[in-house]
Order: structure tokens, then C-alpha cells, then sequence
């Protein structure tokens, strides 16, 4: 594990060097931008590498028996989905696309478990047929899995059962979603129906209950209620059905630094509090300790991210507002104009303490809002500048659109002065694969 702090807004192998060049895993940002154009998302495979590892390492001190789960709707593709076998987690997937992906790159199926609100038929066959844990959300995938298994008695399933454990926590409103009135998950009172229903199913195998509370938290208490909340429910389901879980998971959440406000725990904080609450409160309620999982994203891939834009047009309204503009926006990073997320930001190859001025950076697309920084302090920046945006490694490539018709740009991982491309650029035909003229209109 590296001695380097893993708290912090920069990747591990970005470097500043006296001009003021950035650089990551050793390359010029500058000549990434020259050969992968711009916008253009750079990851560094150190720190998503050793993100990985300070949870592994932190549950192998803390509590061994444990999954960490990476949560791929942060940031999902081929070799993500590599580099996080490779490091031994297992894999979160939410749809069938996700789902798809993982299994190209040869993801090992026992290691990946599906989520989702609203599974289809065909996701919940997929998840039978490829025997992958379900993380049963509602009675209508439960009808699903239900049927599917009545139409052959040789298959099985494994689930978890998702509750709303009504704990809230101090994050956004739209990503808070433990609370009780969430779209996910079953309400406490639904709970022993479902587990009748469900044991009565021999097909079923019930691997233990999930909760979720939300994202970016810098709290430890609720995820130490949350493992509280799950167990007392262990406990009552123990007593009333006589089952005793394998397995307790115990979600995602933990956030990051994106300005120098932000003061998340450290990951092997968290996961001592974790660890400490399972071993407490199963020793209390009389429980044996079940597997720990967990389902970071966030704080796996999102500080490993730096997005590289084009300064293009600089509007300056006297004693109002100094906009510049850069070649993307709210299409390669839909969280400002979504959560009113903050970022920082630096002009490659200018000194960020001499010569600033307060400005706004704003996105090319058609939307007001569409403004990825507001009032950063930034070098004086001129036409063609690189702009680096930092922390941008989670939900900004995988929330991109094709907004405006723009073309996604390419996601690059670096590392020891090599860079290879993880999903190429989109290219202006790509736009137009999908795209059929009716006949009636040729
Ligand atoms: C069920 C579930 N697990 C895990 C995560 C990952 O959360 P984060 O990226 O904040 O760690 C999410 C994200 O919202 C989620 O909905």
C-alpha cells in the first residue's frame, strides 16, 4: 500500500512541476490532450488500484470475512471491470448493459451481484441464467424470479433482500436513498412476508439483507446505525424463521474530497467503524458474524479522475461575471447542473497564486445552467489553455450524454508514462449509427 495520503482532491501520480505542466503517471496532460484530443477523462491506475487495496487491506486487518463490492455505476467498462477483478473485489451491476459488460470482460460471475428498482423480465432471467446474486428490491421482481425458477426446477437463485432502514444522512436530497420514503427497497413491516415467501421457495437461497443510505457521506454514524438497524433485524428473523444469513451488506457511500471543504474519513476509518459495529452488535444480540459487504464507488474510482477541456470564448461582463467556456460541460459531467456539485480546477502550465482572477467556467451545451465551476479562482486564462478539472473519476463519464449531439470523449487510464485508451472517442458517425431515415420522409 502506498505511504501517500489517499484523502486528497489530486490523483496519486499527478505532478506539478516548476512551469506549472501537469502531468499524470508520468505524461504531460498537454500531450495527452494532443494525441486523445480534448475534453478528454484521464484516469490514474495507481489510485484507483490503491483505493481498492486500502479496503481489502482495511477489512483484512478488521474483519476478514468480507466482499468489497465495487459499486460499477460510478464508472463501468471493460477494463474497469478488470482492474477491479484484478485487485479481487466483487462487482455491483444495475442493468443488463452493466451486466453485459462485466461478463465480456470475464468478470467472475460468483462475484457480482445485481441491484435495481426495476428490473426487467429479461435482467432477472440474465441473473438466473448467469448466477449472479440478485439483490431482490420489490414484489415484482420477486413475481419475476418466481416464475422464471417455476419453469425450470434444476435452476436456482441467490438474493439479497434490499431494506430501507429510514436512516438519513447529511448528502444531497436526490442521492439519499436509505430513507423511508426511497423508491428502493422493502419497508421494514414488509420484511418477515417476504422472508416467509421467500423460504418457502427451495430454489431461493436468502444470502442476508442490504441497505443502502445514500452517497458522498462524510459521516461514520449512519453507516454504524445502519449495520445496527440490519443485525436487530438478523436477530428477529433468526428467532421467528430460525435462519441465520451468510452474508450482510452494508452498501456504498462514503465520500471524497472535491474542494478542500470537503473532509471525508479515511477508508480505514470507516471501515474500523463497520467492522466494529458488526462485532458489537452481533455479540450483543447473540448472532454469529456474517460476511461484511460493502459497495464503494465513489471513493474507489472518482479522486483517480481528471477531466482535460480547451479553454474556447471568454465573456467578461464588467462588474458582474468573468465566463470562460470550454469544450464540454454538462454532457462529460452532468453533476453540476444535477446536484449543484463544486469542483477544482487549475490552468495547466500557469502558476494558480499569481495573476488569478475569479471566474466562472462554463460548458459549450445549450442549458443556462450549464456551468461546471462557479467563482474558482483560477490563473488568468487565455483561448486554447487546458483547463483540468479534478475528482471527476466517478459518475462523469457514466452519466455522460450525447447532449446537443455531442460526442463522448475518450477515457484514458495512465500509468508509468504509458497511456492506453479504455473507451475510445466517439466520433461524429457515431452519433448517426442508430439514426434511420422513413421512407416517406426520403
Ligand atoms: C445500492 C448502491 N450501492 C452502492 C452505491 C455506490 O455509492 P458510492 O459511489 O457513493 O460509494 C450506490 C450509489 O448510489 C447504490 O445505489
Amino acid at each position: 500500500m502506498t505511504e501517500q495520503k489517499l484523502n486528497q482532491v489530486k490523483p496519486l501520480s499527478l505532478k506539478i512541476n516548476e512551469q506549472h505542466q501537469i502531468s499524470l503517471g508520468e505524461i504531460k496532460v498537454a500531450e495527452l490532450v494532443k494525441q486523445y484530443g480534448s475534453p478528454v477523462y484521464l484516469l490514474c491506475e495507481q489510485t484507483i488500484r490503491a483505493r481498492a487495496q486500502a479496503y481489502t487491506q482495511a477489512f483484512q486487518d478488521n474483519y476478514p470475512n468480507h466482499m468489497v463490492i465495487y459499486a460499477s455505476k460510478a464508472l463501468n467498462c471493460m477494463a474497469m471491470c478488470k482492474i477491479i477483478e484484478q485487485e479481487g473485489l466483487g462487482l455491483d451491476v444495475v442493468s443488463a448493459g452493466e451486466l453485459h459488460t462485466a461478463l465480456e470482460a470475464r468478470f467472475p460471475t460468483e462475484r457480482i451481484i445485481f441491484h435495481g428498482n426495476n428490473k426487467s423480465q429479461d435482467e432477472v432471467k440474465l441473473a438466473i441464467n448467469t448466477s449472479v446474486t440478485l439483490v431482490l428490491d420489490n414484489r415484482t421482481e420477486l413475481g419475476f424470479i418466481e416464475a422464471q425458477l417455476a419453469q425450470d426446477p434444476s435452476k436456482s437463485c441467490k438474493v439479497l433482500v434490499r431494506v430501507t432502514p429510514g436512516i438519513e444522512c447529511h448528502t444531497h436530497e436526490y442521492i439519499k436513498t436509505g430513507k423511508i420514503d426511497s423508491k428502493f427497497g422493502f419497508n421494514i413491516e414488509e420484511l418477515d412476508e417476504i422472508i416467509t415467501r421467500l423460504k418457502n421457495n427451495k430454489q431461493i437461497t436468502i444470502r442476508g439483507l442490504h441497505a443502502h443510505i445514500g452517497s458522498q457521506i462524510f459521516e461514520t454514524v449512519p453507516h454504524k446505525d445502519t449495520c445496527k438497524v440490519l443485525l436487530q433485524l438478523y436477530k428477529e428473523i433468526k428467532d421467528k424463521h430460525g435462519l441465520e444469513f451468510e452474508d450482510i451488506n452494508v452498501g456504498g457511500g462514503l465520500g471524497i474530497m472535491y474542494t478542500n471543504q470537503d473532509d471525508p474519513p479515511e477508508i480505514e476509518d470507516w471501515v474500523k467503524i463497520i467492522a466494529g459495529s458488526i462485532k458489537s452488535n452481533c455479540k450483543e444480540l447473540g448472532l454469529k458474524e456474517p460476511r461484511v459487504l460493502t459497495e464503494p464507488g465513489r471513493s474507489i474510482v472518482g479522486p483517480a479522475g481528471i477531466t482535460a477541456y480547451k479553454v474556447g470564448n471568454i465573456k467578461d461582463i464588467p462588474n458582474v461575471r468573468k465566463y470562460i467556456a470550454v469544450d464540454g460541460g454538462m454532457a462529460d459531467n452532468a453533476r453540476p447542473i444535477m446536484y449543484q456539485a463544486e469542483y477544482l480546477a487549475e490552468i495547466d502550465g500557469k502558476d494558480p497564486n499569481k495573476d488569478t482572477e475569479l471566474v466562472t467556467v462554463a460548458g459549450k451545451y445549450c442549458e443556462s445552467g450549464d456551468v461546471l465551476i462557479r467563482d474558482i479562482k483560477l490563473a488568468k486564462a487565455a483561448q486554447d489553455d487546458i483547463l483540468v478539472v479534478y475528482s471527476t473519476g466517478a459518475y462523469n463519464y457514466s452519466m455522460a450524454s450525447n447532449y446537443n449531439r455531442a460526442t463522448k470523449p475518450a477515457l484514458v487510464l495512465v500509468n508509468n508514462g504509458q497511456s492506453h485508451i479504455m473507451v475510445q472517442a466517439e466520433d461524429i458517425d457515431d452519433l448517426l449509427r442508430n439514426d434511420k431515415m422513413p421512407v416517406h420522409l426520403k
